[in-house]
């Protein structure tokens, strides 16, 4: 099986967590896209009555097209559930996030809602953070002079670029940095500094977030509960 297949396969498993008159939050990515399909299909078919809330533009659009009510975080009551992708996980539950440049809002959705699943292919579950660059969304007004702190402290910053080799741009109009870091020993007190770093305006380390996570595996599909 290849990787979106895989990734199919954990979208289409996760679909069923959803429930009949649940407010639930959407995810961005490859993962996400197949898990709108999934949920889509069953509110058609089953006639399910969900309303969503979405962490990007673009999975507000695959939604809403495939019928999904897709409303306004501040128009909505507390999220029963979000289901979301993530570039790696490690053995302790703990994630990074930001792969689609999403993290800032899938970090708003995700802390606002009662549960949090991700949805992964094998490739994601990883002994330790870091091997997958750490996104940092940025205020571009001083920016040079974070990233020269972020150089100073051995985080190996690198600009992201969009595909005209300019600064990439979030929703939100700003910059994103990555941390080259290839392991990262200890979350927390790495998302302690970053959180104290006036002009980041949100770091990729989603700590203590996830409650399950659905992994798509050449031997099928394995869920499994983070003891939290
Ligand atoms: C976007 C994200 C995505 O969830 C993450 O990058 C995983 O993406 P994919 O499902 O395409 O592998 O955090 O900001």
């Amino acid at each position: 099986m290849n990787m979106n297949q895989l990734k199919k396969s954990a979208a289409v498993q996760a679909a069923k967590f959803v429930e009949d008159g649940m407010m639930l939050g959407l995810g961005t990515g490859s993962t996400v896209y197949y898990l709108v399909e999934a949920v889509a299909k069953r509110v058609q078919e089953e006639k399910l009555h969900i309303v969503a809330v979405s962490t990007s533009s673009r999975t507000a659009k695959q939604a809403s097209e495939l019928g999904i009510k897709v409303i306004d975080l501040n128009d909505a009551p507390t999220l029963d559930l979000t289901i979301d992708g993530a570039d790696e996980i490690d053995e302790n539950f703990q994630g990074i996030k930001g792969g689609g440049a999403a993290h800032l809002l899938e970090k708003i959705v995700a802390t606002n809602s009662k549960r949090n699943i991700w949805i992964v292919d094998q490739s994601k579950l990883v002994k330790k953070l870091g091997s997958f660059p750490l996104p940092l969304e940025v205020i571009p007004f001083g920016c040079e002079k974070l990233f020269q702190r972020l150089t100073a402290e051995n985080l190996h910053p690198e600009y992201r670029l969009d595909e005209n080799g300019q600064r990439l741009r979030t929703h939100n109009k700003n910059f994103v940095i990555d941390l080259h870091m290839s392991a990262i020993e200890h979350p927390h007190i790495l998302a302690d500094w970053l959180d104290h770093q006036t002009g980041i305006v949100e770091h990729g380390l989603f700590l203590d977030i996830v409650n399950q996570v659905v992994v798509g595996k050449e031997n099928g599909v394995e869920i499994i509960n983070a003891p939290r």
